[in-house]
Order: C-alpha cells, then structure tokens, then sequence
C-alpha cells in the first residue's frame, strides 16, 4: 500500500507553509539569524509537540515562526518542503501563509510573499509542481487587522489566488470577518476558512452563508449535524480533511475512529492533507498511509481521494482533467 500511495498522483490543498518547519531547519536559521531559541536541541524541540489541542499547537508554531526573517528564509522553507512532496509525487499545492504572523513582528509582507512566491516559482520549473497561494487571516485579531492585511496583499494580487481564516477557533466565529470577506470576493479572490475543527456545526454554516467559501479546511464536526451533512453532500462542497493533525490535536482520539468512512459514506467531497507536517508526524502521503486501514485499503478510494484534491483546487477544467487523468492512467497500468 506504501509504494501504491507514493506514487499515486495527488495535490495537497490545506498546508500551513509556517507548519512545515523541521526543527533542523530551524535550528539553522536561527543560527543564521542569530536568534536564540528556547529550546537546547532538535531533541527537546520535537519532544515539545506534545499537544492535547488547537492552542497547545498554536502557541509553539507562531514562537517557531519568529525565526524567519529574510526573503532567503521563507525560500528555504518553502524550497524544503517542495523537496519533500516531490519525493511524494504531489502534483500540485495550495500553500497558506499568514501574513500577519510576520507583519505583527516587523517582517513586511513583501519579505514573506516574495520569498514563498519565488521558491514555488522555482519548484514549477524544476519538478512541475503547479501551485497556488492562500493568504489567511488570524482569527483571533480583530477584523480591522484583517482588512489592513487584504490592503496589503492587493499590490501581490497576481501571486495570491485565495484567502482563508485560520487559528484559535473557539469564540472566533466565521461571522466576526463577515466584512473582509466580502470585500476580498470583491477583489476577485478565492474564498476558504478553516471551520468545524473545534467549533460547532454553526460555524460551518457561517463559513458557508456568511463568507461563501468555496472549500471548508477541515470540516469534522459537520458529522454532528444530519441536514448539515445533506447539505454539504449536495452542494458537493470540498472539505480539506487532516488526519494526523486530527489526531495530534485530539480532535479525533485515535484514528480508528477517525469520520472519514462516515464522510464518504455520506457523499461528502473529501480530501487528504497535511496541514502542518514538521509539528503532526507526517507529510501528504504518511496522511494516506494514516487513513488506508480505516478503508481496507482500497486502492480504489485512496484514487477517488486524490481525484477529488484534483477537483476541489483552484485550477481550470483542463487543468482537472489533465491531472484526473493522471491518477486514471496509474490505476489502469496497475491492473
Ligand atoms: N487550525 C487552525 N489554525 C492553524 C492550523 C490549524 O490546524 N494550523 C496552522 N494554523
Ligand atoms: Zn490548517
């Protein structure tokens, strides 16, 4: 099964960039920059992601990103994780960043999009990976921050083809960015937001009625709510599933009982991603490996998975098809 999901071709749709940050690399751009870490070793780093929910997670991933401080910092980054899923056979990315977790600490927003943008440039040429770029708003900052951030990603406009709502979910509903939203569908972009990882089916509505996405970044709790499920079946809405982050956060206690085989059963547009490999143990395809015994190892639905990242991004019809039609030939040479 391995060596099946290795070279299955597939696109990753819900990846933090800033979660992507191995604790070697870190390391060493923290040395670059003469930063002191708080941690004494790579050792102690890893034994640190330990986490028993969102924010355990959350707390540790913005220190880690207060060492990238250069253009040349966000290439490496970018670049190292390019390495890793070409090693995967990942076809296509739709990365976020969140440029306010920079902006906030001095690090303008060019630095951080220019460095991401270049080296995903690069990694088109050099593997034919194709790529998107999702800027997220945190949502635990108040709305205004958020719509001085759209500001200043209009200039980049033709590097950035989507935006998304990500961090503390908890009392930071969907409705709170109702305003920004609707001005960043205005200035033509792509609309997704993190919803139903630890909030409520409601605010899965909110990201539906409200901000009008056009995916749902992780989606669990619609399992809760029947006519949620219905709705999301019919409207063949994509959600961006993570399972080992669900389980690293504790939103799903152990992957056996992960919803995934409830979600297909339901009719629900499902697809696999990493969200933050370096801190969850695993990057697009150790996902696959993750969820594989849950569906008894069927080939057949770990290439609907990857059909449907296909699907779900945001590319042209040709652009599906020419990609959809990759997963179709591997299976057929298979049997
Ligand atoms: N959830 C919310 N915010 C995030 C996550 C996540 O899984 N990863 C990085 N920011
Ligand atoms: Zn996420």
């Amino acid at each position: 099964m391995k060596s099946f999901i290795k070279s299955l071709p597939k696109a990753e749709l819900h990846l933090h960039i800033e979660g992507t940050f191995e604790p070697e690399l870190m390391f060493e751009l923290a040395a670059r920059n003469n930063i002191e870490l708080p941690f004494e070793s790579v050792e102690a780093l890893h034994k640190a992601y330990d986490f028993s929910q969102l924010q355990d997670f959350l707390d540790i991933y913005y220190q880690g990103m207060n060492v990238l401080r250069t253009e040349q910092d966000f290439y490496d980054l970018t670049w190292a994780y390019l390495e890793k899923v070409n090693a995967q056979n990942v076809r296509h990315v739709e990365i976020f960043f969140d440029p306010q977790g920079h902006v906030d600490r001095g690090i303008s927003f060019e630095t951080a999009i220019n460095g991401i943008h270049s080296a995903l440039t690069a990694g088109l040429k050099e593997f034919d990976i194709s790529f998107g770029i999702i800027m997220c708003f945190l949502r635990h900052l108040d709305e205004d921050d958020a719509i001085k951030t759209l500001e200043l990603a209009i200039p980049h406009k033709e590097k950035i083809i989507g935006v998304g709502l990500d961090s503390s979910e908890m009392g930071h509903p969907p409705s709170k960015f109702e305003g920004v939203f609707a001005k960043a569908r205005e200035a033509g972009f792509h609309i997704v937001a993190h919803a139903g990882e630890e909030g409520p089916p409601e605010y899965i509505y909110e990201a539906l009625d409200l901000l009008k996405v056009e995916r749902i970044d992780h989606g669990n709790t619609a399992m809760q709510d029947p006519t949620l499920l219905k709705r999301l079946a019919k409207e063949q809405m994509p959600l961006t599933v993570c399972p080992l982050s669900n389980t690293k956060l504790c939103v799903v206690g152990d992957m056996k009982n992960h919803p995934l085989p409830h979600m297909l059963e339901a009719g629900l547009k499902v697809t696999i991603n990493s969200d933050d490999p370096a801190y969850f143990g695993g990057y697009l395809n150790e996902n696959y490996e993750a969820i594989s015994p849950i569906i008894n190892d069927d080939k057949n639905i770990l290439a609907l998975l990857a059909k449907n990242s296909f699907d779900s991004a945001f590319i042209s019809a040709s652009e599906k098809s020419r990609l959809i039609a990759e997963v179709d030939d591997y299976l057929n040479k298979l049997s």
